[in-house]
């Protein structure tokens, strides 16, 4: 057998272009020790994974002659991860005037109630899909609505696509309309029943999903905590102090409580797997507490700013002496883009208004490797290390007229002039930025 042949039928394919990724956390090591840049690489990849990947002089004689598509003056990159999002809010992005609690009662439990329906759960599952590929997302951490039909919905679609997705019904019993409620016990038997049917199904991971403490009961939460001890691996995600109403209201609601963070802790909720959305107005100690537990926040800028909820003390969350990990989240339909480049960007300034800055290659950290952490899925995704699932992008630093004339000089070779290409990129990219979104090594969205 001669080696091409060989190599065809190993299934071998490889893409050559330029690639970005981290191989250490930008926040806690110098900047050029965490960024890989591979200004002329080689991406070999066998069965949707990661098989080798180097500069293309090194790599070429071992892979001359497999298939190779290659990209000239992009940047190619690990899909990016949204570490909170609500799928059945994809109709009701842009609802007009509210902060939360009034924007939850007016537009959001209305919205989420069609998703009784099992049929419309699954066409805004496409819909919103559809959206987070093109976007250039390729792993996100979703919550469905109440009823459990929204997650078979969800999954099924996801499952369809090869998507490496972590979704859960939210589990609600008070302060919301009954049409939208489940009870603690209705709830905890729902719940065990999904995760019994889809968690760990191929690349489908479960979460159990409290909405938040003040449409949860003390009961209903000890419930969520006793599914955390049943199926160890499943993940906890819920919303954490975004509001600062909510956060009054939760004290109300748990006198016995240190805070807001202490209400889910005493139900058991706190852990390595927990992600918790927001975390604004959290206490010193409260961020201690999630250092100590290995929890993660999702820093939503988009969905803080567009609710007027506050802005998120990032280099706290990322402080060398309690360090918790932080991902970059959409919180779509609160947040206003399903784009991570648009989410970056807004991050950025919410560092601007604090007197601090979020470098390019911090932030596209967040979107993929630190998002993969903040997910304990490293071990698979966030990076072109060998072995991990070929989920990735193809973006394009030139996609708009105006792009293309900031961009108009050679492509980067040094990692300062990368760092300003990439900083474009997040400033003035979107989806029209993303030329083509590749999972399991095979094209899912774009063009090659
Ligand atoms: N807190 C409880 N539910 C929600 C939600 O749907 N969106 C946001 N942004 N915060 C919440
Ligand atoms: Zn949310």
């Amino acid at each position: 057998m001669d080696r091409l042949q060989n190599q065809t039928e190993q299934n071998l394919k490889a893409i050559r272009g330029s690639f970005l990724d981290f191989v250490d956390d930008p926040f806690y090591v110098p900047e050029k020790e965490s960024v890989r840049y591979l200004p002329d690489g080689l991406l070999v990849l066998e069965n949707g994974k990661v098989k080798e990947f180097g500069p293309y002089d090194e790599l070429q004689a071992k892979y001359g002659e497999v298939s190779t598509t290659v990209y000239t003056e992009r940047l190619i990159m690990p899909g990016f991860i949204d570490i909170h999002i609500h799928y059945p809010q994809t109709g009701m992005i842009a609802a007009y005037g509210e902060q939360l609690l009034e924007w939850l009662e007016q537009y959001i439990f209305p919205t989420e109630e069609k998703f009784q329906d099992k049929v419309y759960a699954r066409e805004v599952s496409d819909i919103f899909l559809d959206q987070l590929l093109s976007n250039g997302t390729t792993t996100a951490l979703v919550l469905a609505a109440v009823f459990p039909q929204s997650v078979d919905a969800f999954f099924e679609a996801a499952e369809a696509r090869n998507l490496c997705m972590i979704a859960g019904k939210v589990m609600m019993d008070r302060n919301a309309p009954e049409s939208v409620c489940d009870t603690a016990e209705s709830a905890y038997q729902e719940t065990k029943a999904l995760i019994q049917k889809w968690h760990k199904k191929g690349r489908l991971h479960y979460a159990v999903t409290p909405r938040f403490a003040i449409t949860s009961t003390g009961e209903q939460l000890q419930k969520a905590g006793e599914l955390l001890r049943e199926f160890p691996d499943v993940y906890m995600h819920t919303h954490l102090s975004e509001n600062v109403k909510e956060v009054e209201w939760v004290k109300t609601l748990f006198p016995d409580c240190e805070g807001y963070l202490d209400a889910y802790d005493q139900a058991g909720l706190v852990g390595e797997r927990s992600v918790f959305a927001h975390g604004i107005h959290l206490t010193d100690s409260e961020f201690q507490r999630l250092s100590e537990a290995k929890s993660a926040i999702a820093f939503c800028p988009t969905s803080n700013l567009f609710l007027g909820s506050g802005l998120f003390k990032i280099e706290q969350a990322k402080s060398a002496d309690y360090p918790v990990k932080v991902g970059l989240a959409t919180d779509v339909g609160a947040g206003t883009s399903f784009s991570l480049l648009q989410t970056a960007n807004e991050a950025y300034k919410v560092a601007q208004l604090r007197q601090q800055k979020l470098s390019p290659f911090k932030a596209l950290f967040l979107a993929t490797l630190g998002g993969a952490k903040a997910l304990c899925l490293e071990d698979t995704l966030g990076s072109f290390d060998v072995g991990k699932d070929a989920d990735f992008i193809v973006l394009n630093p030139q996609a708009t007229k105006l792009m293309a004339f900031r961009n108009s000089t050679e492509f980067p070779r040094t990692l300062d002039e990368l760092a300003d290409r990439a900083f474009s990129l997040i400033m003035l990219g979107d989806d029209r930025a993303v030329q083509a979104t590749y999972i399991l090594g095979e094209l899912a969205y774009g063009t090659p």
